[in-house]
């Protein structure tokens, strides 16, 4: 299979974010997403098929450890070399490890190589620290969903 890879910085194999395209993956992608920020949250309702997921422009994107999915994010494509990052979740048993940053890290470093300058979130608001811990600023702390901002390193 030929799917972009993001190694990590040291050059190891043991995790990586990848683009979702196999069956397998996109099964990951959904199963993530739904028992993290839907059943977690009593939630009902997921939509597998929501077209946002199929869109020109928008990427899914998995977390793998040792080739094993443990995070799921989506990154849109806007105008001005912006983008929005969605749906962010780690599965339960592997929050607080360091796998958010790691996931993060594969997507601003996937952004940067699809002409991304700044990337934009509307955050759970119980999720703010985390990106602010990975340098992440506030722009509209009000509301239901923050609005949080990071622009991106150009070059090498
Ligand atoms: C939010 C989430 C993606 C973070 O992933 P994680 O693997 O638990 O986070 P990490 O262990 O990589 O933490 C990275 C840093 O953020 C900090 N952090 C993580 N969650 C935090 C929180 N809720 N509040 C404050 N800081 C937080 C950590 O302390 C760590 O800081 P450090 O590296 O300086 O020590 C994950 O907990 C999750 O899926 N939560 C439920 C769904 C959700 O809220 N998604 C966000 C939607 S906008």
């Amino acid at each position: 299979m030929n799917e972009p890879r993001f190694p990590n910085d040291k050059g190891e194999d043991t995790w990586m974010v990848v683009q979702v395209f196999a069956d397998e993956h996109w099964h990951a992608y959904h199963d993530i997403r739904r028992t993290v920020l839907f059943e977690a949250r009593g939630l009902i309702g997921y939509d597998a098929n929501h077209p946002d997921d199929r869109r020109d422009g928008h990427f899914p994107l998995l977390l793998l450890l040792e080739n094993t999915p443990v995070g799921a994010a989506r990154l849109d494509l806007m105008d001005d070399a912006a983008a929005c990052v969605r749906t962010v979740a780690i599965r339960a048993e592997c929050q607080g490890k360091g796998h958010g940053r790691m996931l993060m890290t594969g997507l601003e470093r996937f952004a940067s190589q699809h002409g991304v300058k700044i990337l934009l979130v509307n955050a759970a608001r119980d999720a703010v620290g985390f990106y602010g811990a990975l340098g992440w600023s506030v722009v509209e702390a009000g509301g239901e969903n923050p609005v949080l901002t990071k622009e991106l390193r150009t070059g090498p």
